[in-house]
């Protein structure tokens, strides 16, 4: 379980996060919207000890975050799918993945791990030596959640995994998040496509310049007045 409480965090003047609490249950899907510059990204952040927190207190099955280095973190089961992917360009497919497998020296371990990420995109085994650069914006989404999956984590963050892609691949990668939550893997979901992100979680929390504004169950959500008129367009 994860467990955010009044936490805040600033870049110096700017105040980001505004004193936000927030659970994720184990197993659960849980979404995170909000409009550009409300403070997600600098959440995930600050949960993965990206950035440092203010005051407040974030606590992951025990384990007081704000006291974890963030190579630690890792190991603790925590994955994170950054906001661009930021793949390595200049690498293969395949050395990206490496890269998020915990030991490069099991070479057993690593075929298994591979070949587990190729079952959930099988595009990505067509393309194992191909430079990750080269891939087109859906794909490298693609690599960068099969990374997250070489660390074999319990939690996975992912921020705006739909951002520039087309409603076909938003609906492919959604579907694996899904899939994802059924083999029990928990996932904190940072969206601004808030249709796609309500419609797949089990609760979700609006975020408005540093704030939580509205928290609920996700389909309770997608119904609401206010979140659809500022969120789904309606
Ligand atoms: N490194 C930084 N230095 C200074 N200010 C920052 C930094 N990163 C973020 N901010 C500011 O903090 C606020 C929250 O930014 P954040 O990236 O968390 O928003 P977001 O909800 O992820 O937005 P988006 O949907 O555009 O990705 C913004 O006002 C932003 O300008
Ligand atoms: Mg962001």
């Amino acid at each position: 379980m994860l467990e955010i409480k009044d936490l805040c965090v600033s870049y110096g003047a700017i105040e980001a996060v505004k004193g936000i609490s927030l659970t994720v249950n184990d197993g659960e899907i849980v979404s995170l919207i909000g409009a550009n510059g409300a403070g997600k990204t600098t959440t995930l952040h600050t949960i993965t000890g990206l950035v440092p927190a203010k005051s407040g207190s974030i606590v992951y099955d025990g384990h007081d975050l704000l006291k974890t280095h963030a190579n630690k973190i890792v190991t603790l089961g925590m994955a994170h799918v950054p906001e661009g992917r930021h793949v390595f360009t200049r690498m293969t497919v395949q050395e990206n993945l490496e890269m998020g497998a915990f030991s490069l020296k099991d070479q057993s371990g690593m075929t298994k791990d591979l070949d587990m990420v190729f079952d959930y995109f099988p595009r990505l085994k067509e393309r194992r030596r191909q430079l990750a650069g080269t891939l087109s914006g859906g794909e490298q989404q693609m690599v960068a959640m099969g990374r997250a999956l070489m660390s074999h984590p319990k939690t996975i963050l992912m921020d705006e995994p739909s951002m520039g892609l087309s409603p076909l691949l938003v609906k492919e990668i959604f579907n694996i998040i899904v899939t994802l939550r059924k083999e029990g893997i928990t996932v904190l979901l940072v969206e601004q496509n808030a249709k796609m992100a309500l419609s797949i979680a089990d609760r979700a929390y609006v975020l408005e310049t540093g704030r939580i504004t509205m928290e609920g169950k996700a389909s309770d959500l997608l119904h609401d007045e206010k979140v659809r008129k500022a969120y789904l367009g309606a």
